[in-house]
């Protein structure tokens, strides 16, 4: 009998360590965040987020080759519309930038999965993702119907998936409901269950230019500090009719990914946000950090805890270094 475990055997090459390797890293583990914006001929570097650029219609093209090329199998869309107003009205119609955008692509790319962000802060005159009243209140309910049209024009246009973003409560059923009767009881509704009130949005809010204009979103967002709560939340997504679930973010929120992952089995995404992005291109650029290592060991964190899917703004990247290995 051995005095104690030699560990260090499965270590002693590169060979014998990725022969026991629990958890690898694929470029079809990714989904990569496209904004589009409204107009002709735009490809404008968004500044907190180094690699990222909003892009109009006529030359997203660009950006989708390097997708496919990369062998990263789906998108998460993202519109920037040129006008906005108090009832979001460009979120649900059906020339609006998304929806064209969601055409466009879908007619050139048939086989990317196209996955299409459902909420109201981009076209919100006050930035805010429901409905608001003159005390500065978020309505609820009256936000639903709403939610509902946009999620229909979406996948009408060709979305494969829809993904409510907006925490209003209610919101699974009622697109659920929505679809359905209008004829995409196919269409998957991928909730964003656990969305956190998080600062780590700041650098999405420039790309997407859907900063509230006043107050924050912690009367619908999760509170940082709740770990059951997240629990109940996705339970209660799932019970409306939701088929996959996000955590969001990801590096603060770990364990609510492995909680989740050992809880529900369905397909269940984590989204690198924009600030955790924003950090590890910030620091790199310092020559603080190795990027590559960096990048790769905190997305294999996100498997290791469960994710099947990591929605990413590292995924063009991340993809080409595991090519490398
Ligand atoms: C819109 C939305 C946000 C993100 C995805 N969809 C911002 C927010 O809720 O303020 C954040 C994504 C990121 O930070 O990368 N509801
Ligand atoms: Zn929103």
């Amino acid at each position: 009998m051995e005095k104690f475990r030699r560990f260090r055997r499965l270590r002693t090459s590169e060979a014998m360590r990725s022969f026991v390797r629990e958890n690898e890293l694929h470029a079809s583990d990714f989904i990569y965040p496209v904004f589009v914006v409204a107009g002709r001929d735009k490809k404008i570097p968004v500044s907190s987020m180094p690699g990222v650029f909003q892009y109009s219609i006529d030359r997203i093209d660009e950006e989708i080759d390097e997708v496919a090329s990369a062998g990263i199998p789906a998108i998460l869309i993202f519109g920037i519309p040129d006008h906005k107003d108090d009832k979001a009205t460009g979120a649900y119609d059906e020339h609006g930038v998304t929806q064209e955008a969601i055409r466009h692509i879908k007619d050139k790319y048939p086989d990317l999965i196209v996955i299409a962000d459902v909420c109201l802060c981009e076209y919100t005159s006050t930035g805010h993702c429901g409905m608001v009243d003159d005390k500065g209140h978020i309505l609820n309910d009256e936000t639903l119907p709403l939610l509902t049209a946009t999620a229909e024009s979406m996948a009408r246009a060709g979305a494969d998936i829809v993904a409510p973003s907006d925490m209003m409560d209610g919101r699974v059923a009622a697109i659920r409901e929505g679809l359905d009767a209008a004829g995409f009881e196919l269409t998957p509704i991928l909730a964003y269950s656990a969305k956190f009130a998080s600062a780590y949005y700041g650098p999405f809010r420039d790309a997407a230019e859907s900063a509230p204009k006043f107050g924050d979103r912690k009367t619908y967002q999760m509170d940082p500090a709740n770990g059951r709560e997240a629990m109940r939340e996705i339970a209660d997504d799932l019970d409306e009719g939701a088929d996959m679930i996000i955590i969001k973010p990801a590096m603060a929120y770990l364990d609510i990914c492995k909680e989740a992952r050992l809880r529900f089995n369905v397909p269940l995404i984590a989204y690198n946000v924009s600030g955790e992005y924003a950090m590890i291109k910030a620091a790199a650029a310092n020559g603080w950090i190795d990027e590559k290592r960096i990048t790769l060991e905190t997305l294999t964190g996100m498997k290791r805890a469960g994710a099947d899917r990591i929605i990413t703004y590292h995924a063009i990247e991340a993809a080409h270094w595991l090519q490398e290995k």
